[in-house]
């Protein structure tokens, strides 16, 4: 399967980026340490598909996830919803700036698809 390669300095922190993976879009966010600070202090194990964000990020600063909603598969707006992250219009479904669900029908956590970033030239391969 074809892989996707993404220079990471073009990311500038505090934005995301939509790329298109198997035909299906991702998302790619350049966290912010506040958004960092907020992900990673919610009580995760009360949430309904419970997920640490240590769990969904190799690097706190990068945030990848398919950009499907688990309810019905509309793609997500990012920057929008209740908690930061992002919604689902369709529906309305809040994900967190963790992509977890937080609100609305959507059953589980935006997937986190396999990744790798390479340290050295500061590349991310999906
Ligand atoms: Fe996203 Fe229904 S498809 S809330």
């Amino acid at each position: 399967m074809a892989k996707v390669e993404l220079e990471l300095s073009s990311i500038p922190e505090g934005k995301n980026v939509i790329i298109k993976w198997r035909g299906k879009p991702v998302f790619i966010r350049h966290r912010t340490q506040s958004e960092i600070e907020e992900a990673r202090s919610t009580d995760w194990k009360s949430l309904r598909d419970p997920e640490s964000d240590e769990a969904r990020t190799k690097k706190p600063e990068w945030l990848v996830m398919l950009g499907v909603c688990t309810h019905l598969g509309c793609v997500p707006i990012g920057e929008a919803g209740d908690y930061g992250g992002w919604f689902c219009p369709c529906h309305g479904s809040h994900y967190d700036i963790s992509g977890r669900i937080r609100k609305g029908p959507a059953p589980l956590n935006l997937e986190v698809p396999q990744y790798d970033i390479n340290e050295v030239d500061n590349k991310m391969v999906i």
